[in-house]
This record gives C-alpha cells, sequence and structure tokens, in this order.
C-alpha cells in the first residue's frame, strides 16, 4: 500500500489528481481507513502489533500526502505568476483621452460666476410629477403654454397615481426650493431638460440653468443689475449691450426676455439680426410663490432660465448642435477645454 500510494502520488501531476490518491487512501472509504477498521477482526494478540503499524503507515502516507499537495500548489501558483508576467519594458498604449465638454464647461463658468454673487447650486429630479412642472407654476391642465413644451409624458405606473413627465425645464426646481428652504433664496439651478423635439437647432434631451432669488425687498432692479453683470462676465465683455424685452412666461409677472448685442464688435454670431436672445426671466408671479407655500405679501423674487447648450455655442463659436452629443472625440479636442 505504501509503495502504491507513493507511485500514484508521484503520478498525480495535479490538485485534482492528488485530491483522488488522497481520498482513495485516507478518505471514508479509502484503503488506508479500510485496514484500520478492520483492526477489530484481527485476533486480539496481533492487534496490538498490527494497530501501531497502520498507525505508522496512517502518519507517514498523510505526511507524504500533505508534502505532494504542497508541492503541486507552488507549482501552480508559480506557472501562474509566469504566465502573468507583467513586461514593463513594453512600450506603453495610451488610453485616447478627452477634455472637458463645452457643456460641462459652460455650466462650470456660469455656477463659478452666480457663485460669486451669493448663489448655490441645487438640483432637482429628471423625473418630474405634471405638477412641480406645470401646475405649481400656473401652467394649468389645458394652458396653451403645455404645448409648447412638447412633454414628454411618463405611463403610468401602479401605485403611483400623480401624472409623471420628463421636466421641460429646470423651473420645478424653483417650486421644490421654495417649498423646502426659508427664505432668503439664492440659488442656481443647472440640469438636463427634455422636450419631444428634433432638428439642427433641438435636442430631445438638452441643458437649462435655472436660477432663482428670493427675498423681503427683491425687485427688478436687481433682476437687470444681476443679469447684466453675469452676461457680461459670461462673454468676458465688459461692455457687451444686453436689451430686456418684456415677453410672457405663465410663472413670471411681469416677464422679460433678455437678449445680447451680436456683431463684429462682439464678435458673438447673431442669425442676421442684432440682437439674441439669451434668456427668460421675470418677477416670481404671486401665485407661484402662493403655490409653494411662500406668503406673496411678504416674499418677492425673481426667477431666470437659460439654455446651456445656447450659451456654450455661442461662446466658442459652435454651429451645429448635434455634434455636442455625438461623442465625436475630434470634435472634443477641438472645442473642449483641459481640465
Ligand atoms: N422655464 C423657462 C423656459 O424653459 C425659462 C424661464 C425660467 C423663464 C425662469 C422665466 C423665469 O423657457
Amino acid at each position: 500500500l505504501r509503495q502504491e500510494t507513493e507511485a500514484a502520488l508521484a503520478e498525480a501531476g495535479d490538485v485534482r489528481a492528488w485530491d483522488a490518491v488522497r481520498v482513495a487512501t485516507l478518505g471514508k472509504s479509502g484503503r488506508l481507513t479500510g485496514l484500520l477498521k478492520e483492526l477489530g477482526k484481527t485476533p486480539p494478540e496481533e492487534r496490538r502489533a498490527r494497530g501501531a503499524a497502520l498507525n505508522a503507515l496512517r502518519d507517514e502516507l498523510s505526511e507524504a500526502i500533505e508534502a505532494r499537495g504542497r508541492a503541486l500548489e507552488t507549482a501552480a501558483l508559480e506557472a501562474r505568476l509566469a504566465a502573468e508576467r507583467v513586461d514593463v519594458t513594453l512600450p506603453v498604449t495610451e488610453a485616447p483621452r478627452g477634455l472637458i465638454h463645452p457643456i460641462s464647461r459652460a455650466a462650470e463658468e456660469i455656477v463659478a460666476i452666480f457663485a460669486t454673487m451669493g448663489f448655490s447650486v441645487a438640483e432637482g429630479p429628471d423625473i418630474e410629477t405634471d405638477w412641480h412642472n406645470f401646475g405649481a407654476l400656473n401652467i394649468p391642465a389645458h394652458h396653451p403654454a403645455r404645448a409648447d413644451h412638447d412633454t414628454f409624458y411618463l405611463p403610468p405606473s401602479p401605485g403611483l397615481d400623480v401624472p409623471r413627465v420628463l421636466r421641460t425645464h429646470t423651473s420645478p426646481v424653483q417650486v421644490r426650493a421654495m417649498r423646502t428652504e426659508t427664505p432668503p433664496i439664492r440659488i442656481i439651478v443647472p440640469g438636463r431638460t427634455y422636450r419631444a423635439d428634433h432638428d439642427a437647432t433641438h435636442s430631445p434631451m438638452f441643458h437649462q440653468c435655472e436660477g432663482l432669488v428670493i427675498g423681503r425687498d427683491i425687485h427688478m432692479g436687481h433682476l437687470k443689475g444681476c443679469l447684466i453683470d453675469f452676461l457680461r462676465a459670461f462673454f468676458a465683455l465688459p461692455e457687451l449691450p444686453v436689451r430686456f424685452r418684456a415677453s410672457y412666461f405663465p410663472f413670471t409677472e411681469p416677464s422679460m426676455e433678455i437678449d445680447i448685442g451680436c456683431d463684429r464688435r462682439t464678435g458673438i454670431l447673431g442669425e442676421g439680426s442684432d440682437w439674441l436672445e439669451v434668456l427668460g426671466s421675470g418677477m416670481v408671479h404671486p401665485r407661484v410663490l402662493a403655490n409653494a407655500g411662500l406668503d406673496p405679501a411678504e416674499w418677492q423674487g425673481f426667477a431666470f432660465g437659460m439654455g446651456i447648450e445656447r450659451l456654450a455655442m455661442l461662446k466658442a463659436c459652435i454651429a451645429d448642435l448635434r455634434a455636442m452629443y455625438e461623442s465625436d472625440l475630434r470634435w472634443l479636442r477641438h472645442y473642449g477645454t483641459s481640465p
């Protein structure tokens, strides 16, 4: 048995074969175990001597089996190390690296400028309730303004009886902020927005940046000063012409659209006109304040919203909106900025 086991061990070339030998010898129905079990049938006068001999053999064989096991493990480890060795002398293959995307860059710059004016960043969910996106903002169910928004409605989900949409603008975050924070409030809200619209100048997903200021004595002078300062800082043009034009948004009253002068002097490309619209704004409608739980007799404020793509395109002279989303590294190397 000793010789046979030793021969079998020597032949076992891997852990699996080794384990088979171990089980066949020392396992529950292994050969040595069998011999030990039969000890009881041995005549008593022989039993003692035979027992001692078998125990010695068991010690010897388990030692041999263990030794062979360790040897096989070491060999396996060495083979793995040899196979997985890294050749540090090979030339480095550099992974293609991008740059900061103009949309991210513009968002960062916008946030940084408003940060110097004391605004902090707020966020809200991309999937909004119809109420936050429309109702609370004074856009009730059959309001014509809903039609302009080309809304993506989400299918009703079981257990949730509120209709949900992909937010069509960042304005619902105004409502969330007014409901959760105690004024004064000064927030800037960059984020993704969605409208079912797709052509050279519209993408179904795009980015907006919302701003909201709420306080006791906030008036339109603050709105104007704040946004003129912002636009001149963003375009790095201290003399940039800025024009406020009366407009309409259901959630602000009065409402204004803001244009910047574009010509050879400012270097900003217009589409055949001298003025380019870049911002929507207005004094927060008293009904919106009330919907969000603020008393319009005590609190006033202004809000504004801008398209980040549009500002990024104007600043970096990017002509085609769609290229923004193509993840073309050549494009990014041209229009991107290093970190
Ligand atoms: N939410 C408006 C839009 O998407 C922009 C806006 C925001 C206008 C805040 C006024 C005040 O067009």
